[in-house]
């Protein structure tokens, strides 16, 4: 087959994790790796980038679409999270991905469900408190994703880093034998980074929304200078302010891995932030680069 017949032709899709385990234990017994990417859907350049760093990773693709809604609050978008299976399908298609993953609620958590996992202090910083049960409701349906797949590699944006960070102590802790990759957030030419919520956003709010990226750039340029990181915080929140954000969560410094806040600048770093413009809430994050 081409590349352009590949491209057209129909993911095949599987609904049950007995059939989702049936192509992936044939794969793997014909010697086959296969990566995994979870989404909610809503698919955009960001979860491809995911799709085509499998690719190169892994023989086989296989992409989950579940819009998981233990890891939505009360006033959360779930109901009116953005859902388009055929859409995506193509989009994944086009990408080189191998199969969809679609369970269906019932099948995620069928009658009686009733364990959680509940991930230590690093779900408790940054976005924790703004979103009680979150990181839980993700822990649990990642933990889920990954033992139902079995994959050899499961991949995870940089874009939602705190989730990343969580999805790996998840994993060492409780021995899922499926190492966790991290992919390089994908943004829009003017830095805004790319997000299924991005659509919520009103013309004027559009405008406003790369300023974030524009300021943890010039906060972790100040940081790699050696300057105080309480100064950089705090010029960093005056920035967002005048910028036109309508609130902001929280913007901290911390330690790359622990998301504790960073106690010395020779260890990796991470600025985080969440963001407000109207009802819609913003996150992005930064790596700062150690002073030796
Ligand atoms: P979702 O928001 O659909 O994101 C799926 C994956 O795409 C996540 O790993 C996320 O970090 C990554 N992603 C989103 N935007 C990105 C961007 N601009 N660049 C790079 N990667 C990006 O995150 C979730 O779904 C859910 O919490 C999930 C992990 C699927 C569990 O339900």
């Amino acid at each position: 087959m081409s590349a352009s017949e590949s491209r057209q032709r129909t993911l095949p899709a599987v609904r049950t994790v007995a059939d989702l385990r049936t192509v992936v234990n044939a794969w793997q017994a014909a010697g086959e790796r296969v990566a995994l990417v979870p989404t909610m859907g809503a698919l955009h350049r960001g979860h491809l980038a995911l799709v085509e760093r499998g690719r190169a990773l892994c023989r086989r693709v296989v992409a989950s679409l579940f819009v998981n809604p233990t890891q939505f609050g009360p006033n959360e978008d779930f109901s009116r999270y953005p859902r388009d299976e055929a859409a995506d399908a193509a989009l994944l298609a086009g990408a080189g991905c191998d199969l969809l993953y679609a369970p269906d609620v019932a099948e995620m958590y069928p009658a009686g469900f009733a364990t959680t996992v509940i991930p230590g202090p690093i779900a408790e910083r940054q976005c924790g408190p703004f979103r009680p049960g979150h990181f839980a409701g993700v822990a649990t349906v990642v933990s889920k994703l990954l033992l139902q797949s079995q994959a050899d590699v499961a991949l995870f944006g940089e874009k939602d880093f705190q989730q990343l960070q969580v999805i790996r102590r998840v994993a060492r802790d409780l021995d899922i034998p499926v190492p966790i990759e991290g992919v390089p957030t994908v943004r829009e030419s003017d830095g805004l980074a790319l997000s299924s919520r991005n659509v919520y956003l009103t013309p004027e709010q559009r405008a406003v929304a790369p300023a974030l990226y524009r300021t943890l750039r010039e906060m972790a340029r100040r940081l790699e200078a050696g300057e105080d990181v309480t100064a950089v915080t705090a010029g960093g929140l005056a920035t967002l302010e005048s910028a036109g954000f309508t609130a902001t969560d929280y913007l901290e410094v911390s330690d790359a891995e622990t998301l504790v806040p960073l106690a010395s600048s020779d260890r990796p770093g991470r600025i985080l932030s969440a963001v407000w413009l109207g009802k819609t809430r913003l996150i992005d994050n930064i790596s700062v680069v150690p002073r030796h």
